[in-house]
């Protein structure tokens, strides 16, 4: 009998490396919710945050750490080789059932030189120091050796050394800058594996310029690596980190190759991409692998006729095995609330009788403007309840587009405060949408500076389903909200106002009140 293949680990950090990216930033419910997602594909462990750097994010890693208790998967926070960031995490991790700490200095000449101004020696006494400190603390600790790639190699070595020997269990590599090759990374990992031995696993973590990250991770894991790190659609600082969903399908797709094993449930790839989408409002390129809208579409007629002989012809996995359903078509005006509730569970949503209820009523009134309702459109239609549930409600918009009359677009808006008390507002502008968000500055009584706005199709066919995103700075932090409807100018209303309650939601002093509506603010 042949051995069982190895196990390669994933650790994903699509919750911090991709959360700190531009456009993805989550807010602590929103992490939660896609950590239980994450948990559910069957990561092994999950970066939640950087504990130092705020108390959102400490506050985020808390609550992830107590609601992955049983799952399984286990909790990790990074931190600088500093007191504080090491205890920030461990404080966080407390109530984690397996909690790593992440430490991490930077290794290569030009981040010792330019960046911390520290000897080769500086470096490794502050490794040790620090991995002596989170051990005192958990027993995980992981190393990373930022830029690890243009760092020294008998440099390297002996600071993994010296790491292992402190405690580290895996010691990780990043290719911080998306700068190395297949055939590099892989001898730097077979000689490293000759350097350490057993002592630690060994880790990459490669980014995405050059577009060689998944590319390069594969060639690490053929060096010697046994964990990967990554994220979900490959989100992550520039151009990302590798994603999870292309590395784990190549390991699977080509097993021949990689004789190794995830513990990832592969049928969950697509609906934890789409709930990452949701949350952000950053959609992913129609071409993208494994998750992109047209990663199994079959467009020439020479793949067709391929396709109908032998799937085998033209597809080298099935889409089922990722996740993407058999029939995209499930749900109409007949369908009843079990059928609505049995699809919502399929796609990973558990929503309150309540709020079931609220959704149930608006998926009627959607099937009675759509024949077909797609598992798109029911997704959208939970955002939608999430932009609903904001506070402030839209009860009515009209918008004249000013076209023929030598006009400039004009809106006019109703919402209901929480209270139930109405604001109107009109407006005008350079174009519809920005005559819209003028209206709604004026009905909600708050100014909000909309620094990216986009919108999308959800779900196919002329009467799909547009998501707006929208996104602004708030005391240096970005927020982003999105919503969804068959009317993409209700989709940018709803967006508008899901956004400005998550920058009224803020502690600190909020965005000036246009006008004196400021207690009516606090208590919504
Ligand atoms: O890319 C990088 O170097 C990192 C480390 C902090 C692990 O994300
Ligand atoms: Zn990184």
């Amino acid at each position: 009998m042949s051995p069982a293949p190895e196990r390669i680990r994933i650790f994903d950090t699509s919750l911090r490396d991709g959360e700190q990216s531009p456009g993805c930033s989550m807010d602590a419910a929103q992490k939660l919710r896609f950590a239980l997602a994450l948990a559910e594909l069957g990561v092994d462990t999950l970066e939640a945050g950087f504990a130092a750097s705020s108390d959102a994010d400490a506050d985020g890693i808390t609550r992830v750490a107590r609601a992955l208790r049983g799952t399984g998967t286990g909790v990790c926070s990074l931190a600088r080789c500093r007191p504080g960031d090491i205890e920030a995490s461990a404080k966080a991790l407390e109530h984690a059932e397996a909690p790593r700490i992440h430490v991490f200095i930077a290794t290569s000449p030009l981040h010792r030189q330019h960046k911390l101004g520290f000897s080769q020696a500086e470096v490794v006494d502050a490794a040790v120091r620090a991995v002596e400190h989170a051990r005192r603390l958990v027993d995980d600790v992981e190393f990373s050796a930022e830029d690890a790639i243009r760092t020294e190699p008998e440099f390297l070595e002996e600071v993994f050394r010296a790491a292992a020997k402190a405690g580290a269990r895996t010691l990780n590599v990043p290719d911080t800058v998306g700068y190395t090759t297949p055939a590099e990374i892989e001898a730097l990992f077979r000689r490293l594996r000759a350097a350490i031995g057993d002592e630690a696993i060994l880790s990459t973590h490669c980014h995405n310029d050059l577009g060689l990250a998944v590319a390069n991770s594969l060639a690490a894991i053929a060096g010697g690596a046994r964990q990967v790190e990554c994220t979900i659609n490959g989100i992550g600082e520039r151009a990302g980190n590798a994603a999870l969903e292309e590395l784990v399908m190549a390991l699977n797709v080509r097993a021949d190759r990689f004789p190794f094993r995830t513990g990832i449930d592969t049928t969950r790839l697509v609906p934890t991409s789409r709930l990452l989408t949701r949350i952000t409002g950053m959609a992913v390129q129609r071409n993208k692998a494994i998750v992109g809208a047209n990663a199994f579409a079959h467009e020439s007629g020479i793949h067709q006729h391929g396709m109908l002989k032998h799937r085998d012809t033209y597809e080298i996995m099935r889409p089922e095995t990722v996740g993407w359903a058999r029939s995209q078509m499930v749900l109409g005006r007949h369908s009843g609330r079990a059928a609505v509730n049995e699809r919502l569970g399929f796609l990973g949503f558990s929503l309150d009788e309540a709020a079931a209820e609220r959704l149930f009523a608006r998926f009627k009134t959607l099937a009675e403007k759509k024949k077909e309702v797609f598992d798109a459109d029911l997704e959208a239609l939970v955002l939608g309840e999430d932009a609903n549930a904001a506070g402030w409600q839209l009860t009515a918009f009209h918008l004249s587009t000013g076209a023929g009359q030598g006009e400039q677009p004009a809106a006019a808006i109703e919402l209901r405060d929480p209270q139930g008390e109405s604001h109107f507002g009109r407006g005008s502008g350079d174009g519809p949408v920005h005559a819209l968000f003028a209206a709604l500055t004026e009905a909600r009584g708050m100014h909000v500076d909309v620094e990216s706005y986009a919108v999308h199709s959800v779900s196919s066919g002329e009467d799909a389903q547009g998501q707006a995103s929208l996104s602004t700075r708030h005391h240096g932090e970005e927020l982003t909200a999105s919503a969804t409807s068959t009317d993409i100018l209700e989709a940018s209303a709803l967006a508008w106002l899901a956004l400005a309650q998550r920058i009224a939601r803020r502690p600190g002093p909020a965005v000036a009140p246009t006008r004196d509506i400021a207690a009516s603010e606090a208590r919504a």
